[in-house]
């Protein structure tokens, strides 16, 4: 130990790490990573009416919208430079089956050909899942209190088609049923639609951190939770299985979710796979870090975007995150 502090103190300090970060400039020069607003996507909440705007008490700035007003905010995403928006619809109406998921007239189904005819450059991305049309919340069919897996699987199609068909350019299916990658595949290519992407969240984790997103999409599960096909959130090697899995049905592009909890995931499938990965900053994500800065116990614009930088460095190409406008507007003001 003596040694080692005589050493130190005689030795010439040749390599100084800190001299790359001494100014802006330098800094700048040598940062790994970047955020650009298009690999943003902002999630929305439509439902049908006009002039609805109904706040989301645990998402502070989020609000379930009628399609009017939701294009009010997807013109705001568009002009900061925002890659995209995912839609998530609450029906008017909920039965056993979730036929809501696939009405033609659904607000998801109008919001994407809305979103497509105002602001053709946004990427349109519908989530396909049952849980926010089914009466009892659950993510398909029930049989026996068991989401029936196979029984599921044509209703998931069924959805996706109809948002490829109002022009959605990309389908995200969340339920993780398995084998819906190759269902949805082989019913868009059979209608015709083989352009449209899929987006597989393949890597969905059981979480506490989807609460605030059931209050806002109302789906919340009547009885039991989600866990007979959510991942366990334990386990890492099995995301691998799952994203194998899916990448041979043919997904296109990876999502992992939530992400804070789950960049060690993140990283995992970029380096296995070399695939287009996504990360969902889920609604818990956001919630914490609002709450904290509201109490002024966080500078909120600074952890929001060393979440999103970190969530990127893990490894994510693009980030669903409630903060894609804001954060967006920020980087165009030349943060970093
Ligand atoms: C299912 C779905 C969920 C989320 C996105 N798609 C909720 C769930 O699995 O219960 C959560 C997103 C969030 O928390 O922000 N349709």
């Amino acid at each position: 130990m003596d040694a080692f502090l005589t050493d130190r103190e005689t030795a010439p300090l040749t390599i100084r790490p800190r001299r790359l970060r001494r100014t802006a400039s330098l800094r700048r020069l040598v940062r790994e990573t970047r955020l650009d607003p298009a690999q943003l996507v902002l999630p929305v909440f439509v439902r049908t009416g006009a002039n609805v705007r109904i706040p989301i008490s645990s998402m502070p700035g989020v609000a379930q919208t009628s399609i009017d007003e939701m294009l009010r905010d997807a013109s705001a995403a568009a002009e900061s430079g925002v890659g995209g928006v995912i839609l998530f619809g609450i029906p008017d109406t909920k039965d056993e089956e979730g036929t809501g998921a696939w009405d033609e007239y659904g607000a998801v189904q109008q919001g994407i050909r809305a979103l497509k005819r105002e602001f053709p450059e946004l990427v349109v991305i519908a989530d396909v899942c049952l849980c926010e049309y089914t009466s009892h919340g659950h993510c398909g069919m029930l049989r026996d209190g068991i989401v029936d897996n196979d029984a599921t699987l044509p209703l998931l199609a069924r959805a996706a088609l109809s948002h490829a068909q109002a022009g959605a350019d990309i389908v995200a299916p969340s339920d993780m049923m398995d084998g819906r990658v190759a269902a949805i595949r082989v019913g868009l290519d059979a209608a015709g639609h083989q352009d449209t992407a899929i987006l597989s969240y393949a890597a969905k984790y059981a979480s506490a951190f989807y609460g605030p997103f059931r209050e806002a999409a109302e789906s919340t599960p009547k009885t039991g939770d989600r866990r007979s096909h959510q991942m366990d959130p334990a386990n890492g090697d099995e995301a691998l299985r799952e994203v194998a899995l899916d990448i041979d049905e043919g997904a296109d592009a990876i999502l992992v979710k939530p992400a804070g909890p789950y960049l060690d995931i993140v990283r995992r499938v970029k380096d296995t796979t070399g695939y287009p990965v996504a990360a969902y900053q889920v609604s818990g994500e956001y919630a914490m870090l609002q709450a904290a800065a509201e109490r002024g116990w966080l500078d909120g614009d600074r952890a929001m975007m060393e979440s999103l930088i970190g969530i990127r460095r893990a490894g994510a190409d693009f980030i669903l995150t409630y903060f894609a406008t804001t954060a967006a507007r920020l980087i165009r003001r030349g943060w970093e």
